[in-house]
């Protein structure tokens, strides 16, 4: 089925017409994020000088121990989070501290308990003042695609941890701001609707190209949708590695058997299980 993404696809093609400009500046970059919590009377440094960058159109994904500061780096630029040093760029305008300027799907599905699922799916376009009708057809059928079709009056509290994360998945889907940060966005889910969202996912971002930043644990997705890969170390966190994907687009799943997949994905494997050891 083919999805109509208005105004998503809209911005998508003006996003392509960016990505032929060679002087663009990246959708989103973080510049040397420090952050530290005090924790007791111990200070506890998160982040470490941090940096990265997701060019218009890229699909990067962030790989890093539990605990190193993925999510805080993701409160940072959703400007939940102040960092004590460092700066948030969006198409080259610090936007540091600025709320509103990401589509997001924090870790937590965070939905509004008081609203349905379909009104939780349908907010984004409401806040920005979009037509609740014209919202309704793409919403119906995001809600199918999600498996979620009869239970668009259900009330999250009514809902399993996995539903609950895809109305989630949704409601970050229908907002229409240009960079998408999501963080772990499928880790509640059984392995099959996993790789059915992985794949839809995929789809719909090489058919349209909106900047995503991604934070997994699953090492296969990660290289199996991304452009870039950045490994963080254990806190406090810093880039161990970027690493440039190289397969070629559209990808099918086919690619995860390849044995330049294979050796890239035990590259990664190795320097985690390095980093846990620390
Ligand atoms: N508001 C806060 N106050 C104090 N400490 C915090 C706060 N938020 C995060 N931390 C600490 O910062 C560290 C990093 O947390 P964060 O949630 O960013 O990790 P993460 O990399 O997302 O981990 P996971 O992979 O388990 O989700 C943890 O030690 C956490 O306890
Ligand atoms: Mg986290």
């Amino acid at each position: 089925m083919k999805t109509e993404l208005h105004p998503i696809s809209h911005q998508g093609r003006n996003h392509q017409e960016r990505l032929n400009s060679p002087s663009s500046p990246p959708a989103l970059e973080a510049r040397e994020i420090y952050k530290s919590f005090r924790d007791r009377k111990q200070e506890v440094r998160v982040l470490n000088g941090l940096s990265l960058t997701v060019q218009p159109g890229q699909f990067v994904s962030i790989i890093g121990p539990s605990g190193s500061g993925k999510s805080t780096l993701f409160h940072i630029i959703g400007g939940l989070t102040a960092p004590d040093g460092g700066s948030i760029h969006m198409s080259g305008t610090d936007v540091t501290g600025q709320k509103g300027r990401i589509a997001y799907m924090p870790q937590q599905p965070a939905l509004f308990p008081w609203r349905t699922v379909l009104d939780n799916v349908l907010l984004p376009r409401e806040l920005a003042g979009m037509s609740r009708e014209q919202a309704l057809t793409e919403a119906h059928e995001w809600i199918e695609r999600a498996g979620l079709t009869g239970f668009e009056q259900a009330y999250p509290h009514t809902l399993s941890g996995g539903m609950q994360q895809r109305t989630a998945f949704l409601r970050a889907m229908m907002s229409p701001q240009e960079v998408m940060c999501l963080d772990e966005p499928f880790s509640a889910l059984d392995a099959l609707t996993r790789s059915d969202m992985q794949r839809w996912l995929l789809d719909l971002w090489e058919e349209h190209r909106r900047s995503v930043l991604m934070i997994t644990h699953h090492i296969e997705e990660a290289l199996l949708m991304s452009d870039t890969v950045y490994v963080l170390s254990s806190r406090p966190a810093q880039v161990l590695q970027q690493i440039e994907v190289p397969f070629p687009r559209p990808r099918r799943e086919k690619i995860v058997s390849d044995p330049e997949f294979l050796a890239l994905k035990s590259k990664i494997s190795g320097m985690m299980r390095e980093e846990m050891r620390k």
